[in-house]
Protein backbone atom coordinates (compact mmCIF):
# COMPACT_ATOMS: atom_id res chain seq x y z
CA UNK A 1 0.00 0.00 0.00
CA UNK A 2 1.06 3.56 -0.93
CA UNK A 3 1.46 6.14 2.15
CA UNK A 4 -0.09 9.55 1.38
CA UNK A 5 2.46 12.34 2.00
CA UNK A 6 0.94 15.22 2.39
CA UNK A 7 2.59 19.20 2.88
CA UNK A 8 1.63 22.43 1.72
CA UNK A 9 3.82 25.75 0.90
CA UNK A 10 2.82 29.15 2.47
CA UNK A 11 2.51 31.35 -0.69
CA UNK A 12 4.13 34.74 0.31
CA UNK A 13 7.63 34.69 -0.45
CA UNK A 14 9.98 33.82 -3.12
CA UNK A 15 11.56 30.52 -2.99
CA UNK A 16 15.79 30.95 -1.83
CA UNK A 17 17.87 28.44 -1.78
CA UNK A 18 17.44 27.04 1.90
CA UNK A 19 14.10 26.45 0.70
CA UNK A 20 15.38 24.45 -2.35
CA UNK A 21 17.81 22.34 -0.18
CA UNK A 22 15.68 21.60 2.95
CA UNK A 23 12.01 21.63 1.23
CA UNK A 24 11.88 21.26 -2.46
CA UNK A 25 14.29 18.78 -3.41
CA UNK A 26 13.73 16.50 -0.74
CA UNK A 27 10.22 16.60 -1.53
CA UNK A 28 10.47 16.06 -5.51
CA UNK A 29 12.81 13.17 -4.62
CA UNK A 30 10.24 11.63 -2.08
CA UNK A 31 7.42 12.07 -5.14
CA UNK A 32 9.38 9.68 -7.45
CA UNK A 33 9.48 6.89 -4.62
CA UNK A 34 6.85 4.16 -5.71
CA UNK A 35 5.84 3.70 -2.20
CA UNK A 36 4.74 7.19 -2.08
CA UNK A 37 1.24 9.15 -3.11
CA UNK A 38 2.34 12.83 -3.20
CA UNK A 39 -0.33 15.89 -2.36
CA UNK A 40 2.02 18.83 -2.64
CA UNK A 41 -0.18 22.31 -2.63
CA UNK A 42 0.03 25.66 -2.03
CA UNK A 43 -1.50 26.82 1.18
CA UNK A 44 -2.23 30.33 -0.12
CA UNK A 45 -5.51 30.56 2.65
CA UNK A 46 -2.70 30.77 5.29
CA UNK A 47 -0.86 32.90 3.07
CA UNK A 48 -3.64 35.58 3.79
CA UNK A 49 -3.15 35.65 7.68
CA UNK A 50 0.40 36.51 6.94
CA UNK A 51 -0.08 39.15 4.10
CA UNK A 52 -2.45 41.59 2.95
CA UNK A 53 -1.19 42.76 -0.34
CA UNK A 54 -2.80 40.92 -3.42
CA UNK A 55 -0.08 41.62 -5.74
CA UNK A 56 2.59 39.79 -3.18
CA UNK A 57 0.41 36.77 -3.30
CA UNK A 58 -0.38 36.56 -6.58
CA UNK A 59 3.34 36.59 -7.63
CA UNK A 60 4.45 33.95 -5.29
CA UNK A 61 1.22 31.70 -5.90
CA UNK A 62 3.49 31.90 -9.39
CA UNK A 63 6.51 31.69 -8.19
CA UNK A 64 6.13 28.66 -6.02
CA UNK A 65 4.40 26.96 -8.41
CA UNK A 66 7.00 27.24 -11.03
CA UNK A 67 9.93 26.65 -8.77
CA UNK A 68 8.31 23.43 -7.65
CA UNK A 69 7.78 22.80 -11.65
CA UNK A 70 10.93 23.40 -12.12
CA UNK A 71 12.68 21.19 -9.44
CA UNK A 72 11.27 18.71 -11.11
CA UNK A 73 7.55 17.93 -9.75
CA UNK A 74 5.82 15.53 -12.57
CA UNK A 75 1.97 17.05 -11.66
CA UNK A 76 1.12 13.16 -13.71
CA UNK A 77 2.35 11.46 -10.36
CA UNK A 78 1.81 14.25 -7.89
CA UNK A 79 -1.11 15.45 -6.60
CA UNK A 80 0.02 19.04 -6.72
CA UNK A 81 -3.03 21.82 -6.30
CA UNK A 82 -3.52 25.16 -4.61
CA UNK A 83 -5.57 24.87 -1.45
CA UNK A 84 -7.76 27.89 -2.33
CA UNK A 85 -9.11 25.46 -5.58
CA UNK A 86 -10.37 23.22 -2.95
CA UNK A 87 -13.81 24.19 -1.59
CA UNK A 88 -13.76 21.49 0.59
CA UNK A 89 -11.04 22.91 2.70
CA UNK A 90 -12.73 25.94 4.15
CA UNK A 91 -16.47 23.90 4.43
CA UNK A 92 -14.17 21.01 6.87
CA UNK A 93 -12.56 23.90 8.67
CA UNK A 94 -15.88 24.78 9.95
CA UNK A 95 -16.40 21.27 10.78
CA UNK A 96 -13.14 21.03 12.88
CA UNK A 97 -13.57 24.44 14.02
CA UNK A 98 -16.70 23.00 15.90
CA UNK A 99 -15.03 20.41 17.87
CA UNK A 100 -11.80 22.40 18.54
CA UNK A 101 -11.54 23.15 22.29
CA UNK A 102 -10.58 26.90 22.38
CA UNK A 103 -7.99 26.30 24.63
CA UNK A 104 -6.11 24.48 22.78
CA UNK A 105 -5.72 26.81 20.30
CA UNK A 106 -5.11 29.60 23.40
CA UNK A 107 -1.92 27.67 23.26
CA UNK A 108 -0.98 27.00 19.66
CA UNK A 109 3.17 28.84 19.34
CA UNK A 110 2.18 31.20 17.07
CA UNK A 111 -0.63 32.80 18.55
CA UNK A 112 1.18 33.07 21.99
CA UNK A 113 4.37 34.69 20.87
CA UNK A 114 2.10 37.29 19.15
CA UNK A 115 0.26 37.83 22.70
CA UNK A 116 3.59 37.54 24.96
CA UNK A 117 4.86 40.58 22.17
CA UNK A 118 1.48 42.61 23.17
CA UNK A 119 2.42 42.09 26.87
CA UNK A 120 5.85 43.46 26.40
CA UNK A 121 5.04 46.16 24.95
CA UNK A 122 2.08 46.49 27.42
CA UNK A 123 -0.66 46.24 24.89
CA UNK A 124 -4.33 44.63 25.12
CA UNK A 125 -3.24 40.79 25.15
CA UNK A 126 -5.24 40.51 21.32
CA UNK A 127 -3.79 43.84 19.98
CA UNK A 128 -3.57 42.99 16.25
CA UNK A 129 -4.05 39.93 16.09
CA UNK A 130 -6.91 38.45 13.74
CA UNK A 131 -9.26 35.23 14.29
CA UNK A 132 -7.08 34.04 11.20
CA UNK A 133 -4.01 33.58 12.87
CA UNK A 134 -5.57 32.43 15.85
CA UNK A 135 -7.22 30.03 13.73
CA UNK A 136 -4.31 28.59 11.77
CA UNK A 137 -3.88 25.34 13.32
CA UNK A 138 -7.55 24.52 12.39
CA UNK A 139 -6.95 25.15 8.90
CA UNK A 140 -3.99 23.53 8.76
CA UNK A 141 -5.90 20.16 10.16
CA UNK A 142 -8.35 20.55 7.83
CA UNK A 143 -6.00 20.43 4.78
CA UNK A 144 -4.49 17.28 6.46
CA UNK A 145 -7.45 15.49 7.09
CA UNK A 146 -9.62 16.15 4.11
CA UNK A 147 -7.19 13.95 2.85
CA UNK A 148 -6.32 10.97 5.04
CA UNK A 149 -2.39 11.81 4.90
CA UNK A 150 -0.03 9.29 6.86
CA UNK A 151 2.83 11.60 6.95
CA UNK A 152 3.38 15.24 6.99
CA UNK A 153 6.85 16.21 6.02
CA UNK A 154 7.21 19.93 8.13
CA UNK A 155 9.97 21.95 9.66
CA UNK A 156 10.52 21.61 13.30
CA UNK A 157 8.18 24.82 13.89
CA UNK A 158 5.40 23.29 12.26
CA UNK A 159 5.46 19.96 14.67
CA UNK A 160 3.13 22.09 17.68
CA UNK A 161 0.52 22.11 13.81
CA UNK A 162 0.69 18.67 13.13
CA UNK A 163 0.23 17.06 16.77
CA UNK A 164 -3.09 19.52 16.51
CA UNK A 165 -4.42 18.28 13.82
CA UNK A 166 -4.12 14.62 15.72
CA UNK A 167 -6.00 16.17 18.67
CA UNK A 168 -8.66 17.42 16.16
CA UNK A 169 -9.35 14.48 14.59
CA UNK A 170 -9.09 12.52 17.28
CA UNK A 171 -11.59 14.67 18.85
CA UNK A 172 -14.54 14.41 15.67
CA UNK A 173 -13.68 10.67 15.79
CA UNK A 174 -14.86 10.03 19.23
CA UNK A 175 -17.72 12.58 19.29
CA UNK A 176 -19.35 11.07 16.04
CA UNK A 177 -17.64 7.52 16.99
CA UNK A 178 -16.18 6.34 14.10
CA UNK A 179 -12.38 6.56 12.72
CA UNK A 180 -13.34 9.42 10.27
CA UNK A 181 -10.05 10.23 9.93
CA UNK A 182 -5.84 9.00 9.66
CA UNK A 183 -4.03 10.48 12.09
CA UNK A 184 -1.47 12.18 10.57
CA UNK A 185 1.78 11.55 11.73
CA UNK A 186 4.98 14.54 11.54
CA UNK A 187 8.09 13.57 9.46
CA UNK A 188 10.91 15.98 10.46
CA UNK A 189 13.84 15.33 7.96
CA UNK A 190 16.67 15.00 9.82
CA UNK A 191 19.29 14.76 7.10
CA UNK A 192 18.26 17.57 5.14
CA UNK A 193 21.20 20.55 5.37
CA UNK A 194 19.64 24.15 7.40
CA UNK A 195 21.67 26.31 5.26
CA UNK A 196 23.39 29.69 6.62
CA UNK A 197 22.46 32.76 4.94
CA UNK A 198 24.31 36.05 3.99
CA UNK A 199 25.19 36.95 7.31
CA UNK A 200 26.11 33.35 8.81
CA UNK A 201 22.67 32.87 11.10
CA UNK A 202 20.09 30.32 9.53
CA UNK A 203 18.47 31.51 5.78
CA UNK A 204 15.25 32.99 6.25
CA UNK A 205 13.41 35.73 4.97
CA UNK A 206 12.10 36.95 8.32
CA UNK A 207 16.33 37.53 8.91
CA UNK A 208 16.49 39.01 4.94
CA UNK A 209 19.01 37.32 4.69
CA UNK A 210 18.26 34.69 1.62
CA UNK A 211 20.05 33.83 -1.11
CA UNK A 212 17.03 33.31 -4.10
CA UNK A 213 17.15 30.16 -6.01
CA UNK A 214 15.90 31.72 -9.53
CA UNK A 215 14.38 34.64 -8.86
CA UNK A 216 17.68 37.53 -10.93
CA UNK A 217 18.75 34.99 -12.41
CA UNK A 218 21.96 33.74 -13.35
CA UNK A 219 23.62 37.15 -11.92
CA UNK A 220 22.22 38.19 -8.52
CA UNK A 221 23.02 34.58 -8.02
CA UNK A 222 26.16 35.34 -8.31
CA UNK A 223 26.30 38.68 -6.73
CA UNK A 224 24.32 37.31 -3.80
CA UNK A 225 27.23 34.47 -3.13
CA UNK A 226 29.56 37.07 -3.51
CA UNK A 227 28.31 39.28 -0.62
CA UNK A 228 28.65 36.22 1.76
CA UNK A 229 29.72 37.09 5.00
CA UNK A 230 33.58 35.81 6.16
CA UNK A 231 36.28 36.28 8.28
CA UNK A 232 39.03 38.54 7.61
CA UNK A 233 41.55 35.87 6.90
CA UNK A 234 43.60 36.72 4.01
CA UNK A 235 44.40 34.65 0.78
CA UNK A 236 47.29 32.00 1.93
CA UNK A 237 45.76 31.74 4.93
CA UNK A 238 44.37 28.45 5.73
CA UNK A 239 40.42 28.48 6.21
CA UNK A 240 38.25 26.56 8.69
CA UNK A 241 35.43 24.79 6.99
CA UNK A 242 34.20 23.35 9.58
CA UNK A 243 33.22 27.17 10.60
CA UNK A 244 32.64 28.41 6.96
CA UNK A 245 29.22 29.03 5.12
CA UNK A 246 30.72 28.89 2.12
CA UNK A 247 31.26 24.85 2.95
CA UNK A 248 28.17 23.95 4.48
CA UNK A 249 26.47 25.45 1.11
CA UNK A 250 28.84 24.18 -1.08
CA UNK A 251 28.23 20.53 1.20
CA UNK A 252 24.27 20.62 0.28
CA UNK A 253 25.07 20.55 -3.25
CA UNK A 254 28.08 18.39 -3.92
CA UNK A 255 28.95 14.96 -3.81
CA UNK A 256 31.41 13.81 -1.24
CA UNK A 257 34.53 13.87 -3.62
CA UNK A 258 34.10 17.39 -4.07
CA UNK A 259 33.01 18.35 -0.62
CA UNK A 260 36.52 16.96 0.36
CA UNK A 261 38.53 18.81 -2.33
CA UNK A 262 36.57 22.01 -1.46
CA UNK A 263 37.65 21.19 2.05
CA UNK A 264 41.45 20.83 0.94
CA UNK A 265 41.38 23.90 -0.62
CA UNK A 266 40.11 26.47 1.86
CA UNK A 267 42.83 24.25 4.39
CA UNK A 268 45.23 24.84 1.74
CA UNK A 269 44.04 29.07 2.18
CA UNK A 270 42.37 29.73 -1.04
CA UNK A 271 41.10 33.40 -0.94
CA UNK A 272 37.28 33.84 0.47
CA UNK A 273 36.67 35.82 -3.29
CA UNK A 274 38.05 32.53 -5.47
CA UNK A 275 36.34 29.86 -3.19
CA UNK A 276 33.30 32.12 -3.79
CA UNK A 277 33.29 31.56 -7.24
CA UNK A 278 34.02 27.32 -6.53
CA UNK A 279 30.62 27.81 -4.61
CA UNK A 280 28.69 29.69 -7.26
CA UNK A 281 29.82 27.47 -10.21
CA UNK A 282 28.87 24.53 -8.15
CA UNK A 283 25.46 25.80 -7.45
CA UNK A 284 25.04 26.74 -10.89
CA UNK A 285 25.80 23.79 -12.20
CA UNK A 286 22.66 22.19 -10.73
CA UNK A 287 19.99 25.44 -11.02
CA UNK A 288 21.01 26.54 -14.47
CA UNK A 289 18.87 23.66 -16.09
CA UNK A 290 15.82 24.08 -13.73
CA UNK A 291 16.25 27.64 -14.26
CA UNK A 292 15.86 27.54 -17.82
CA UNK A 293 12.05 25.55 -17.02
CA UNK A 294 11.71 27.95 -14.26
CA UNK A 295 11.89 30.81 -17.09
CA UNK A 296 9.56 29.13 -19.27
CA UNK A 297 7.14 28.56 -17.29
CA UNK A 298 6.82 32.15 -15.94
CA UNK A 299 6.08 33.32 -19.18
CA UNK A 300 3.33 31.04 -19.82
CA UNK A 301 1.08 31.46 -16.62
CA UNK A 302 -1.45 29.79 -18.47
CA UNK A 303 0.29 26.62 -18.26
CA UNK A 304 0.66 26.31 -14.82
CA UNK A 305 -2.87 27.63 -14.13
CA UNK A 306 -3.99 24.33 -16.63
CA UNK A 307 -1.47 21.76 -14.31
CA UNK A 308 -3.20 23.37 -10.96
CA UNK A 309 -6.54 22.78 -12.31
CA UNK A 310 -5.95 18.91 -13.03
CA UNK A 311 -4.14 18.62 -9.82
CA UNK A 312 -7.62 20.68 -7.86
CA UNK A 313 -9.73 17.90 -9.63
CA UNK A 314 -7.57 14.92 -8.64
CA UNK A 315 -7.32 16.14 -5.13
CA UNK A 316 -11.12 17.01 -4.73
CA UNK A 317 -11.85 13.66 -6.36
CA UNK A 318 -10.58 12.44 -3.00
CA UNK A 319 -12.02 15.61 -0.82
CA UNK A 320 -15.39 15.28 -2.17
CA UNK A 321 -16.90 12.30 -0.90
CA UNK A 322 -14.59 12.17 2.28
CA UNK A 323 -16.91 15.57 3.05
CA UNK A 324 -20.07 14.30 1.47
CA UNK A 325 -19.38 11.33 4.74
CA UNK A 326 -18.84 13.35 7.14
CA UNK A 327 -21.85 15.45 6.21
CA UNK A 328 -23.80 12.66 6.52
CA UNK A 329 -22.73 11.78 9.61
CA UNK A 330 -22.41 15.06 11.54
CA UNK A 331 -26.59 15.77 10.67
CA UNK A 332 -26.20 17.72 7.07
CA UNK A 333 -28.07 15.95 5.38
CA UNK A 334 -30.04 16.43 2.41
CA UNK A 335 -33.90 16.05 3.33
CA UNK A 336 -34.80 15.16 -0.32
CA UNK A 337 -32.21 12.66 -0.52
CA UNK A 338 -33.25 10.84 2.77
CA UNK A 339 -37.25 10.62 1.92
CA UNK A 340 -36.76 10.05 -1.36
CA UNK A 341 -33.54 7.93 -2.87
CA UNK A 342 -35.44 4.31 -1.38
CA UNK A 343 -38.88 5.09 -3.66
CA UNK A 344 -36.75 6.38 -6.60
CA UNK A 345 -34.63 2.82 -6.52
CA UNK A 346 -37.78 0.95 -5.63
CA UNK A 347 -39.47 2.48 -8.79
CA UNK A 348 -36.05 1.39 -11.13
CA UNK A 349 -36.09 -1.80 -9.67
CA UNK A 350 -39.31 -2.58 -11.31
CA UNK A 351 -38.57 -1.18 -14.47
CA UNK A 352 -35.91 -3.51 -14.20
CA UNK A 353 -33.82 -0.69 -14.85
CA UNK A 354 -30.65 -0.65 -12.15
CA UNK A 355 -27.02 -1.32 -12.05
CA UNK A 356 -25.76 -4.55 -12.62
CA UNK A 357 -22.49 -6.88 -12.62
CA UNK A 358 -21.83 -9.48 -15.22
CA UNK A 359 -19.68 -12.34 -14.23
CA UNK A 360 -17.60 -13.93 -16.56
CA UNK A 361 -14.05 -16.54 -17.14
CA UNK A 362 -11.64 -14.73 -18.67
CA UNK A 363 -9.46 -16.38 -21.05
CA UNK A 364 -6.67 -17.34 -18.47
CA UNK A 365 -9.84 -18.82 -16.50
CA UNK A 366 -9.88 -16.61 -13.74
CA UNK A 367 -12.95 -14.89 -12.76
CA UNK A 368 -13.86 -10.91 -13.54
CA UNK A 369 -16.71 -9.04 -13.90
CA UNK A 370 -18.19 -5.88 -15.00
CA UNK A 371 -20.62 -3.31 -13.52
CA UNK A 372 -22.94 -2.30 -15.87
CA UNK A 373 -25.05 1.12 -14.93
CA UNK A 374 -28.79 1.14 -15.26
CA UNK A 375 -28.56 2.28 -18.90
CA UNK A 376 -26.32 -0.57 -19.77
CA UNK A 377 -23.06 1.42 -20.07
CA UNK A 378 -20.05 -0.40 -18.94
CA UNK A 379 -18.82 1.38 -15.62
CA UNK A 380 -16.14 -0.98 -13.98
CA UNK A 381 -14.55 -3.88 -15.34
CA UNK A 382 -12.66 -5.59 -11.89
CA UNK A 383 -9.20 -7.46 -11.57
CA UNK A 384 -9.13 -10.97 -11.98
CA UNK A 385 -9.59 -13.10 -9.25
CA UNK A 386 -8.60 -17.03 -8.81
CA UNK A 387 -11.24 -17.95 -6.96
CA UNK A 388 -14.94 -16.78 -8.54
CA UNK A 389 -16.16 -16.52 -4.23
CA UNK A 390 -14.00 -13.71 -4.03
CA UNK A 391 -15.01 -12.30 -6.84
CA UNK A 392 -18.75 -12.62 -5.54
CA UNK A 393 -17.69 -11.23 -2.06
CA UNK A 394 -16.55 -8.16 -3.74
CA UNK A 395 -19.74 -7.62 -5.89
CA UNK A 396 -21.67 -8.09 -2.34
CA UNK A 397 -18.73 -5.27 -0.71
CA UNK A 398 -18.88 -3.14 -3.82
CA UNK A 399 -23.15 -3.05 -3.15
CA UNK A 400 -22.83 -2.03 0.27
CA UNK A 401 -20.32 0.61 -0.81
CA UNK A 402 -21.85 3.64 -2.27
CA UNK A 403 -20.61 6.60 -3.49
CA UNK A 404 -19.53 8.34 -0.57
CA UNK A 405 -17.67 5.89 0.96
CA UNK A 406 -16.00 4.93 -2.74
CA UNK A 407 -12.61 5.33 -3.00
CA UNK A 408 -12.30 6.41 -6.96
CA UNK A 409 -8.18 6.96 -8.11
CA UNK A 410 -9.00 9.45 -11.01
CA UNK A 411 -6.39 8.58 -13.20
CA UNK A 412 -4.98 10.41 -16.76
CA UNK A 413 -8.25 8.80 -18.65
CA UNK A 414 -9.54 6.42 -16.41
CA UNK A 415 -10.70 5.95 -12.57
CA UNK A 416 -9.43 3.09 -10.63
CA UNK A 417 -11.18 2.04 -7.55
CA UNK A 418 -10.13 1.23 -4.67
CA UNK A 419 -10.90 -0.86 -1.13
CA UNK A 420 -8.80 -1.20 1.72
CA UNK A 421 -5.84 0.83 -0.02
CA UNK A 422 -5.93 -2.30 -2.98
CA UNK A 423 -6.71 -1.91 -6.86
CA UNK A 424 -9.72 -3.81 -7.05
CA UNK A 425 -11.31 -2.45 -10.79
CA UNK A 426 -11.13 0.13 -13.05
CA UNK A 427 -13.66 1.83 -15.39
CA UNK A 428 -12.37 1.95 -19.64
CA UNK A 429 -10.45 4.52 -20.85
CA UNK A 430 -12.03 7.67 -22.03
CA UNK A 431 -11.70 9.67 -24.71
CA UNK A 432 -10.45 13.07 -22.76
CA UNK A 433 -10.55 14.02 -19.39
CA UNK A 434 -13.98 15.91 -19.78
CA UNK A 435 -15.45 12.36 -20.54
CA UNK A 436 -14.01 10.95 -17.99
CA UNK A 437 -15.07 13.06 -15.04
CA UNK A 438 -18.48 12.95 -16.61
CA UNK A 439 -18.27 8.93 -16.47
CA UNK A 440 -17.36 9.86 -12.22
CA UNK A 441 -20.65 10.80 -11.64
CA UNK A 442 -22.54 8.26 -13.27
CA UNK A 443 -20.42 5.91 -11.06
CA UNK A 444 -21.06 7.66 -8.23
CA UNK A 445 -24.89 7.20 -9.45
CA UNK A 446 -24.59 3.88 -9.60
CA UNK A 447 -22.57 3.04 -6.64
CA UNK A 448 -25.37 5.33 -4.87
CA UNK A 449 -27.96 3.12 -6.67
CA UNK A 450 -26.61 -0.15 -5.56
CA UNK A 451 -26.72 0.94 -2.30
CA UNK A 452 -30.37 1.79 -2.13
CA UNK A 453 -31.23 -1.68 -3.28
CA UNK A 454 -29.44 -3.05 0.26
N1 LIG B 1 1.89 26.05 7.94
C1 LIG B 1 2.84 25.43 7.04
C2 LIG B 1 4.12 26.26 7.02
O1 LIG B 1 4.07 27.45 7.21
C3 LIG B 1 2.26 25.32 5.65
C4 LIG B 1 1.08 24.42 5.65
C5 LIG B 1 -0.22 24.77 5.55
C6 LIG B 1 1.12 23.02 5.77
N2 LIG B 1 -1.02 23.70 5.57
C7 LIG B 1 -0.23 22.59 5.73
C8 LIG B 1 2.15 22.08 5.93
C9 LIG B 1 -0.57 21.24 5.85
C10 LIG B 1 1.80 20.73 6.05
C11 LIG B 1 0.45 20.33 6.01
O2 LIG B 1 5.16 25.71 6.74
Amino acid sequence: MQTRVLTGITTTGTPHLGNYVGAIRPAVASSRRADVDAFYFMADYHALIKSDDPARIERSRLEIAATWLAAGLDPQRVTFYRQSDIPEIPELTWFLTCVTAKGLLNRAHAYKAAVDKNAETGEDADAGVTAGLYMYPVLMAADILAFNAHKVPVGRDQIQHIEMARDIAQRFNHIYGREFFVLPEVVIEEQVATLPGLDGRKMSKSYDNTIPLFAGGKKHLRDSIMRIVTDSRTPGEPKDPDSSSLFTIFRAFASEAESSAFKQALLDGIGWGEAKKVLFERIEADVAPMRESYDALIARPAVIEEILHEGAKKARAVAAPKIAELRDAIGLRSGVSIAVAPAVAKEESKAGNKPRFASFRDGDGSFRFRLFSAEGEELLLSKSFADPKAAGALQKRLKGLGATAAVLQVKRLALNLELDGEHVASTPDYRDEETRDEALTRLREALDQLAAQE
